[in-house]
């Protein structure tokens, strides 16, 4: 069964094929990232309009790719939310358009969740991708950092998991955000704070955890506050002075080590997390999803405390948003018979939760 999901929750246009929810055959997106560089983080209404412009050259990519037409293709996906609204509209509309055209079931599919199947791809017809040998098996701890969420859930079997817990404020990726913006570095901020902790000693500073009486909620608001007052007071100023200036005074090392012990101890307290989870659940995998899987900090603190055998880690390239992994998704969808939705009603999802 060959499914072609579209997703365009944020600033990614993404369309791509996988078949039997296993098979990585086209994976096409485009990236509007550079247009909000200049901004510091993504602008709804240029993400919207740039979604219109690339989406049926990315779905033609797919398809092409893919070496498939629609008489080829078994169903449709797209990503119903959660995200921007403007940005959702465009993939919903043209997923709806193509079902309706092409005769073909339509199933929506929550973003946060298609992160999570990524984890299911395990062929590829592109080179290029590091996948797993065989498929995650339930029960499944899910760890989702992504710029929009921060998770814990245990999946007991594709339709059927509990929110362990989840972010009260930040989610860790828009914490990496924050401290980029911070240190100076460029959006997106995630990766650079990476990069430049390569250079720098992930032990100089001490940097607090949040402390929440809950076991499995995260808040990364806290954290972020205390690296802007210690960059402050390493300039020798206090909380009055203002964060965008903090920056031009700090000097390489500084900026290394702060981006170092600040990545140090957000991991760690996602990991501290997880494995706490794991302890509990005795879960037969555990799976890393959404733009921070990305994090080589993670995965090594991850490697160093949960036994590698049932660790998942998606390729890079399927961390970030991506339509391969909706694809994925669309096909335990399908075949744990959750039913299409009607194209001619189908609405986005702006606020969906998990
Ligand atoms: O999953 P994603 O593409 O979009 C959402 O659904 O939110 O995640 C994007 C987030 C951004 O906050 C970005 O800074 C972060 O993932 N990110 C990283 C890395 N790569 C992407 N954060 C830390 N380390 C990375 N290597
Ligand atoms: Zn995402």
């Amino acid at each position: 069964m060959k499914i072609i999901a579209i997703e365009t929750s944020c600033d990614e246009t993404a369309a791509a094929v996988v078949e039997d929810g296993k098979k990585l055959m086209s994976n096409a997106i485009a990236s509007s990232m550079d247009l909000h560089a200049k901004y510091g983080g993504v602008v709804p209404e240029i993400a919207a309009r740039s979604h219109i412009e690339s989406i049926m050259p990315i779905i033609d990519q797919s398809l092409k790719s893919a070496n498939c037409s629609f008489d080829d293709i078994d169903a449709v996906a797209v990503t119903q939310g959660a995200g921007l609204g403007g940005s959702l509209l465009v993939g919903v509309l043209s997923a709806a358009t193509l079902a309706i055209c092409f005769n073909k079931p339509l199933y929506a599919v929550n973003h946060v969740i298609g992160h999570v199947y990524a984890n299911f791809i395990m062929h590829s017809e592109l080179d290029g991708y590091i996948l797993p040998s065989n498929q995650p098996s339930f029960p499944m701890l899910a760890i989702i950092v992504s710029g929009g969420h921060t998770q814990l859930a245990i999946f007991f079997d594709h339709l059927n998991y509990k929110m362990l817990g989840l972010t009260r404020d930040d989610a860790v990726g828009e914490a990496f955000d924050k401290v980029a913006k911070i240190l100076g570095l460029p959006y997106p901020g995630g990766p650079n704070v990476a990069k430049i902790a390569l250079s720098g000693d992930k032990f100089y500073y001490n940097l607090p955890e949040a402390k929440l009486d809950s076991l499995y909620d995260f808040s990364f608001s806290g954290p972020k506050t205390a690296v802007l007052r210690l960059a402050q007071s390493e300039i020798g100023e206090d909380y009055n002075f203002p964060s965008f200036e903090v920056s031009k005074r700090l000097s390489e090392a500084q900026k290394a080590n702060i981006a170092a012990s600040f990545q140090y101890s957000a991991i760690k307290t996602i990991v501290n997390k997880a494995v706490k989870a794991y302890n509990e659940f005795q879960p037969r995998s555990v799976v890393i999803a959404g733009g921070v899987a990305a994090n080589q900090e993670l995965r090594d603190q991850l490697l160093s405390s949960i036994p590698a055998d049932v660790l998942y880690f998606p390729d890079n390239k399927l961390c970030t948003d991506n339509a391969a992994m909706i694809a994925t998704r669309g096909y335990y969808q399908i075949i744990n018979n959750v039913p299409a939705v009607d194209p001619y009603s189908i609405d986005i999802m702006p606020n969906l939760k998990m």
